[in-house]
């Protein structure tokens, strides 16, 4: 059974100027320890659907049709099982750690709460230690200091570590991480997606990846689904899209990313150079990759 298992999946948005099919009949599945990607162009419809799977959309606005079974259970016909499953199933990842987490609020806090959602029966002490685990886990530098701190005192590159520290708090058989480093600085983006990669590779969590950067996509995926106004055009995997595309659009999105370089084996890549001030240290890459 796969993780994910989408079929036929519509999503149909009330505007002001009528109604948008924003994703139109899309069909994948995700098997455990795979990352899929969704690659498309600004407005063709990856957060609309990734938002649906995770049943984000309010239902007054957003008419939902398909099947889409996380874990085996249905998400579309009813609220009732996302709800259940979100933040323990399945998690999110979400574009930008800088306004994501509560400014008012230590880490510890914002990070024991996660915890106990997903763990009722912990207490606040286990719960943090719990949380000094994760955040050992995700390679954030002096955790027990940044457990005391408050967002604003941490970079967008420790505050990311966190949030997937958090998303990975219960377990989750499916993370969906939707632009997960576009909104950070090249230098620490590679370090985040290393971390993915390990994550995957040590926990076998299953990963629905939406980027517009062909780059993170052919470094993190297994399978690639191109989408352009609400339609997946072009699917496989990855080496099949990324280096012989079959469908007119996927090539126009290829060319139109100049600083695209040859492919790069991620066992050859270069840790990034990170600053001890904001980063932590260099995450160890992962010797597959994931993405061969
Ligand atoms: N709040 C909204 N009101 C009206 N239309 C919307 C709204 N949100 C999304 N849409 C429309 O739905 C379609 C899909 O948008 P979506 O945000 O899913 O695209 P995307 O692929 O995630 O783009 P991006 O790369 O810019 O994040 C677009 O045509 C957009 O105009
Ligand atoms: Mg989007």
């Amino acid at each position: 059974m796969s993780v994910l298992d989408v079929r036929d999946l519509t999503v149909d948005l009330m505007t002001l100027a009528g109604v948008v099919r924003a994703v139109d009949g899309v069909s994948f599945h995700i098997d455990r320890g795979e990352t899929v990607t969704i690659i498309g162009e600004s407005g063709s419809g990856k957060s609309t659907t990734a938002m649906a799977l995770l049943r984000l959309l309010p239902d007054d606005l957003a008419v939902i049709t398909g099947t889409a079974e996380i874990d085996g259970k249905d998400v579309v016909s009813t609220r009732k099982h996302v709800n259940a499953l979100r933040g323990r199933t399945v998690a999110l990842i979400p574009q930008d750690p800088m306004t994501a987490l509560n400014p008012i609020a230590t880490i510890e806090r914002q990070m024991v709460e996660a915890i106990r959602l997903a763990h009722p029966e912990l207490s606040k002490k286990d719960a943090s230690a719990r949380a000094l685990a994760l955040l050992n886990q995700v390679h954030l530098s002096v955790p027990d200091r940044r457990l005391k701190q408050y967002p604003h005192e941490l970079s967008g590159g420790m505050l990311q570590r966190v949030l997937i520290a958090m998303a990975l708090s219960a377990e989750p058989s499916l993370v969906v991480a939707d632009e997960p480093t576009s909104a950070l600085d090249v230098t620490v983006q590679a370090g985040i997606l290393d971390l993915l990669l390990e994550i995957q590779e040590t926990t076998g969590v299953a990963v629905l990846l939406i980027t517009h950067d062909l780059g993170v996509a052919r470094l993190m995926s297994d399978r690639i689904h191109v989408m352009k106004a609400g339609r997946f055009v072009e699917s496989g995997p990855v080496e099949q899209v990324v280096d012989a595309p079959a469908h007119e659009y996927t090539r126009t999105l290829l060319a139109a990313i100049p600083a695209l370089g040859p492919w790069q084996d991620p066992d050859e890549e270069v840790a990034p150079a990170a600053d001890p001030e904001t980063e932590a240290a260099p995450v160890p890459v992962t010797t597959d990759g994931g993405a061969a």
